[in-house]
């Protein structure tokens, strides 16, 4: 079975990429620069049933090359799995239209081009999965994070209607939605200047949420992995997984306590009181 992966230079992606090679699935790894992952390079050289390929998501030319290389030398891509993608830290207010378009381009646009380009062939076939790694993000918002989010709800919104259409081609859509993951996504972005004037205090909050996350509730790449394994082993994956327990309990509370709660949280200036309403409401203790 052909398992064609996106963004494996690291985190999600790379784990993904060694762990259904392990499993003895032909795996195709992508990433923007292979060579520039030491993580890929071991795998291309101590793995005769991977294949690692240079792919970047936002250029069509790239994703028809890429895809035509693959039939030629592997055949059909059985399951598709859209992990590329950018993270973000900045207001709404001093993001470029730009810099947002770019987020869009990557953790949208990136997964619909993929799954444009493999759809014919699956319905022809009959059989076929695609998995988008969405996030918790996909679900509920995070300050600094607007544009993120949006490249994730967008997404969620696709995969759903997707997955009614094609459910009659025998194509099975899931969304693998994790909380904090320990990769390397979180030194990529720095909380820019611009941000500094009015929304400082967001910035703090930030970095003490993600550290906690990273430190305490997160996970690790290799457990989302696993999940993308049983979704392809199942006979009937669900639409969503949230994954792990920090997501659970973020996406119950918030569905519970209604947008009104989080946007009066927003209010909140002093730090204190911020973290005592946290963690009566999430139980995160972030003071
Ligand atoms: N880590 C978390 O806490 C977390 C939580 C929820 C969801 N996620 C999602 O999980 C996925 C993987 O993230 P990660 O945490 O593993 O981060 P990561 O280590 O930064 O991996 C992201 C991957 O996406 C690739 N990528 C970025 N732009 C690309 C493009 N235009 N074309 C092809 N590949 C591109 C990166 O490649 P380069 O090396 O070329 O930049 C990298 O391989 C993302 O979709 C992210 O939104 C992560």
């Amino acid at each position: 079975m052909n398992v064609f992966i996106t963004g494996c230079s690291t985190g999600i992606g790379l784990a993904a990429a060694e762990h259904f090679t392990a499993k003895g699935y032909q795996v195709i790894a992508t990433a923007r620069n292979p060579k520039s992952s030491e993580g890929l390079q071991s795998l291309d050289q101590s793995n005769d049933s991977s294949l690692v390929l240079p792919l970047d998501v936002t250029d069509q030319a790239s994703v028809d090359t890429t895809i035509k290389k693959v039939t030629d030398e592997v055949g059909d891509i059985d399951v598709l799995i859209n992990n590329a993608g950018i993270g973000h830290g900045m207001s709404v207010e001093n993001t470029s239209i730009d810099k947002a378009r770019e987020i869009m381009e990557t953790n949208y646009f990136g997964a619909y081009r993929m799954m444009k380009a493999v759809i014919p062939t699956m319905r022809a076939k009959g059989s076929g999965t695609i998995i988008n790694i969405s996030s918790q993000a996909g679900r509920r918002p995070f300050f600094l994070q607007g544009p993120y989010c949006a490249s994730k709800y967008a997404l969620n919104g696709l995969s759903e209607t997707l997955a009614h259409e094609v459910a009659k081609f025998g194509i099975r859509v899931a969304l693998v939605e994790p909380g904090v993951v320990r990769t390397p996504i979180f030194g990529k972005n720095a909380l820019p200047e611009e941000d500094k004037k009015h929304y400082e205090m967001l910035q703090s909050r930030t970095v003490r949420m993600i550290t906690k996350g990273l430190l305490e509730t997160g996970c690790d790449p290799i457990d989302i992995a696993k999940c993308m394994l049983d979704i392809v082993v199942s006979e009937s994956p669900k639409m969503h997984y949230l994954l792990e327990q920090d997501a659970r309990d973020n996406i119950r509370v918030y569905d519970e306590d209604g947008p009104e709660a989080w946007i009066k949280d927003g209010k909140i200036e002093d730090d204190d009181e911020y973290f005592k309403v946290q963690k009566d409401r999430y139980g995160y203790d972030l003071s």
